[in-house]
């Protein structure tokens, strides 16, 4: 699989965009460490990884109680899920170092993408649209 960042990414709010951007930087990185076998980096980039989202959601749920997103509870929650996803994916490459569970923890960090930059983002972008925002 390989990761890449589409311009339909973009949600048109240049530091929210740029997050996504260093994310999938990581995920890339993640994904050619993994390639090469390396799990030990792998845990370490994945570490890197869930601080980067979780600076990363705080800014962003600052921003949409800035625009008063009338989705902004709905949207936390589902950020606090991607965490809590992203921590046990973190025990299960830490509990067992083999490359299976490194597998798993890049198909994990690609759901967290999916989820957060593809979908759920996408809504408050077609809000700040809405409003003339971006
Ligand atoms: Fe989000
Ligand atoms: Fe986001």
């Amino acid at each position: 699989m390989n990761i890449v960042w589409l311009p339909s990414f973009e949600t048109g709010i240049v530091d929210i965009d740029d997050d996504h951007r260093e994310l999938v930087e990581v995920a890339q990185k993640i994904e050619k460490t993994l390639a090469r076998g390396d799990v030990s980096m792998c845990l370490t980039l994945f570490h890197e990884f869930m601080e980067q989202a979780a600076r990363h959601f705080e800014k962003e749920e600052i921003f949409l109680k800035s625009v008063d997103f009338p989705r902004l509870e709905s949207h936390r929650a589902a950020h606090l899920r991607l965490l809590e996803m992203g921590k046990e994916a973190l025990k299960t490459v830490e509990a067992d170092h083999g490359h299976e569970a490194a597998r798993k923890c890049l198909e994990e960090i690609i759901f967290f993408l999916l989820e957060d930059v593809i979908k759920a983002d996408a809504e408050f972008k077609s809000y700040a649209q809405k409003k003339g925002l971006i």
